[in-house]
């Protein structure tokens, strides 16, 4: 019998390089082992989106990035949070057993407030939504990024208290934090992030990806452009990369020309794929996997609902 796992999508924008080979790609070399839940976070999304355009596009991009990354909806049960409402329920019950000092550790909420922003009661709640999406499933193993891994403590912690209150009802899940290659290196050589400016686009076109291979920093100091080298050896091995730099020593422009080519040979079947997918193809994945969701979401409901006494 294979385990369950389930983990949380919440769609960050465009997607870049970093992003694919410290987060997507490694989920789905290991998808397949486990009976895999992919839910897509629209409810907690609503703790920062205001706007419903925005949403629903986000909804749609987020689900094209991960089957275009190689995750196969007949492998995967893909679904959206609010097409299952016993979600907000369980979180409800959640919120009813753990106390206010207790949500007021978390990360999330204790930033806000350091930023003197004021939190939502949906932000203050949020753990308790999320330990809800993983204990319905019963799932036993989480992916996350390393900043998911409170909320994965607070998920074990509202099924320890829902056990010690009535009884082993859930499992306590574990993180999986998903390493990739570590650190995947930016244009200017700090790790690749949005917020630095020094991302290659993972579906941008070829003059785009060409574009931010030429502003890659390099430094003459060393035998070979480092920075270069780097993002590199994410698409091509040591041993031809080793021909390539010798041949090339001291030819930056050649080296970055190269990289450039060898970044869109790699992308351009990922960025294919993406294109093929239509708005509907998604609309139907998410049907298809509202419908397997539920039928596991509603039979362990019924099941917390007569141990609650809520179902008569
Ligand atoms: N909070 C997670 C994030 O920001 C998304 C998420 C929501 C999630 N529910 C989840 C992740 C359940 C794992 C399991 O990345």
């Amino acid at each position: 019998m294979k385990k369950r796992l389930l983990t949380g999508l919440q769609s960050s924008g465009t997607l870049h390089i970093g992003n694919y080979f410290g987060a997507l790609k490694p989920f789905t070399e290991i998808y397949r082992d486990y009976e895999s839940h992919l839910m897509v976070a629209d409810l907690h999304a609503l703790t920062t989106i205001r706007d419903a355009s925005s949403l629903r596009k986000n909804i749609i991009d987020v689900v094209k990035d991960y089957v275009a990354s190689g995750v196969d909806p007949r492998e995967a049960i893909i679904f959206k949070q609010s097409d299952v409402p016993e979600h907000t329920e369980l979180a409800w019950v959640f919120e009813c057993l753990v106390t206010v000092p207790f949500l007021m550790q978390g990360h999330a909420y204790k930033d806000k407030v350091a930023k003197g922003i004021e939190p939502t009661a949906g932000l203050f709640n949020y753990p308790m939504l999320m330990a809800a999406d993983i204990l319905l499933y019963d799932a036993e193993v989480v992916p996350v990024g390393e900043d998911q891994r409170q909320h994965i403590e607070y998920a074990r912690e509202a099924a320890n208290k829902f056990n010690l209150a009535y009884g082993d009802t859930f499992v306590p899940p574990q993180e999986m934090i998903l390493a990739g290659v570590g650190v995947v290196p930016g244009t200017d050589g700090q790790k690749m992030s949005k917020s630095y400016k020094n991302t290659i686009p993972l579906f941008g076109t070829t003059e785009e990806i060409q574009k931010a291979v030429m502003s890659i920093v390099t430094d003459s100091s060393g035998e070979r452009p480092e920075n270069v080298y780097a993002i590199h050896r994410l698409v091509k091995s040591d041993a031809e990369l080793e021909v390539l730099y010798r041949e090339n020593k001291g030819k930056y422009k050649n080296l970055k020309e190269a990289l450039a080519d060898d970044i869109n040979s790699f992308l351009t079947p990922m960025r294919e794929k993406r294109a093929s997918i239509t708005d509907d193809d998604v609309k139907n994945i998410l049907h298809e996997g509202a419908m397997r969701a539920r039928e596991r979401a509603s039979a362990k409901m019924r099941t917390v609902r007569k141990i609650i006494g809520t179902s008569l």
